[in-house]
């Protein structure tokens, strides 16, 4: 038996969907533990080149069985669009399922998301404005409706109408002085209105409804017939909930014990977790990012890497590898090896700079770990190592020693750096374009 999770060690974006795909080869379930259609995996197979935002990232593999666990957050309409956009590019996905115990985001939730940031003014969060902050608020406030209320449609009803009396309170609280929000009346009268949200989610349930499983009966029954089992991981530790640059956080746990609440599994079932970061930073969305480029440097590597969200756009926020932020995750989450990503987007660069310390320019203080203090670590300056680059092309390499001297040179330092081995590195989006390291 092995369950593997696949984390992300930095701030999100590092290519986890393209670890997991290439990963699920070997795997006979994926499971998404956390997060909504927030996340985007981009996934280059022979199928073709796709965007995932809910369905976990072995939904191309037929024999893989792919599940949202109850830690996710569903909206329904946009899950079902992605099933038909798999389904036009030929995939039925009668290998996906869904657990019942999973919280929907509600068109209200996107709408408060929309509201909150709005709010904030100059201290926005920079959220997906998907809903997925006020969806867990629901949940753990203990209002939340969940995917197999859905699936009972007077529940659902009865939920959605007592949920709306409390949401158009809350909405009067925006109107106030000045009554500037005036122009998102109608927008917020869409996101409130009972008919056509009961009539939209209640059409999305029967979509969803052949789908829609006792998700933990599903994981435990692959437990115990020993199935190799994949935990997918969305985000990155520098934006969990807990341990990330709070508040520009998301609202659950990308790390291993979210896996094992999310997922519906013990946690001491998790034989191996490989932490997935990238051969440089990127962040979208605001707060601390200390090796951030934001010159004509940061803007070469984010056309080079195509550095662009997946979910909403927006450009990433672009800088060198950030050893202290992915030594801080691998405390956290105990990875048993790295899976290191887009190592040729390095190519061009004549040398390479790796964050190894930060310095406080108030204090003069060197910090090796990440603060808890957000505006603190605003203010800290990294502290670089500076390596030769390579400037030979590394996307044909398929084996270790095929990269050039400065490459290897680059990977050992990353790994002498993490404490961690790195057993992956990729060379490229395409499947095969993977370098194997060890035992992984
Ligand atoms: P939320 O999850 O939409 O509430 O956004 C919270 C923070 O997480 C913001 O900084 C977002 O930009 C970031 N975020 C959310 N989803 C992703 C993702 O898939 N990749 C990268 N950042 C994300």
């Amino acid at each position: 038996m092995s369950v593997i999770a696949v984390v992300g060690a930095q701030w999100g974006d590092e290519g986890k969907g393209r670890v997991v795909d290439y990963l699920a080869t070997d795997a006979d379930l994926v499971i998404r533990y956390g997060g909504g259609n927030n996340a985007g995996h981009t996934v280059v197979n022979p199928h073709g080149h796709f965007k995932l935002h809910l369905i976990p990232s072995g939904i191309f593999y037929p024999a893989t069985r792919n599940l949202l666990g109850g830690g996710v957050v569903i909206n329904p309409p946009a899950l079902v669009r992605e099933l038909d956009g798999l389904a036009a590019a030929g995939f039925d996905c009668a290998n996906f399922f869904i657990s019942e115990r999973a919280h929907l985001v509600m068109p209200y939730h996107v709408m408060l998301d929309q509201l909150e940031e709005r709010e904030r003014r100059t201290a926005k969060l920079g959220t997906t404005s998907r809903g997925i902050g006020p969806a867990y608020v629901d949940k753990v406030a203990r209002r939340g409706i969940r995917v197999v209320d859905l699936m009972e449609p007077d529940d659902f009803r009865a939920q959605l109408h007592v949920a709306l009396a409390r949401i158009r309170r809350v909405v009067t609280g925006y109107f106030g002085a000045g009554g500037d929000d005036d122009e998102l009346r109608p927008a917020i009268e869409e996101a409130t209105d009972e008919d056509r949200i009961a009539t939209e989610y209640l059409t999305a349930a029967d979509r969803l409804r052949p789908h829609v499983v006792d998700g933990q009966a599903l994981v435990d029954a692959a437990l115990v017939d020993g199935q190799r089992i994949l935990l997918e991981g969305q985000l990155g530790t520098m934006r969990d909930i807990d341990w990330g640059t709070y508040p520009y956080v998301t609202s659950s746990s990308p790390i291993p014990g979210g896996a094992s609440i999310g997922a519906g599994l013990p946690a001491v079932a998790i034989d191996k977790v490989i932490g997935v970061a990238k051969a440089y930073t990127t962040a979208v969305g605001a707060g601390p990012l200390p090796t951030e480029m934001l010159d004509a440097e940061g803007e070469a590597l984010r056309e080079r890497g195509i550095e662009y969200g997946t979910s909403t756009g927006r450009p990433r926020r672009c800088g060198w590898y950030d050893a202290v932020a992915v030594r801080f995750s691998v405390r956290l989450a105990g990875y048993s090896s790295i899976a290191l990503t887009k190592l040729d987007v390095l190519d061009g660069s004549e040398r390479i700079r790796i964050c190894v310390a930060y310095r406080d320019p108030q204090t003069g203080a060197q910090w090796t770990t990440v603060p808890a203090s957000t505006s603190v670590y605003q203010r800290l300056e990294p502290v670089y190592q500076e390596l030769p680059g390579w400037q030979t092309d590394t996307t044909g390499c398929r084996e270790f020693t095929q990269l050039p001297a400065a490459a290897q040179a680059y990977v050992e330092r990353l790994e002498a750096l993490a404490e961690v081995p790195i057993g992956l590195v990729s060379v490229g989006p395409e499947r095969d374009q993977m370098i194997v390291r060890g035992p992984g």
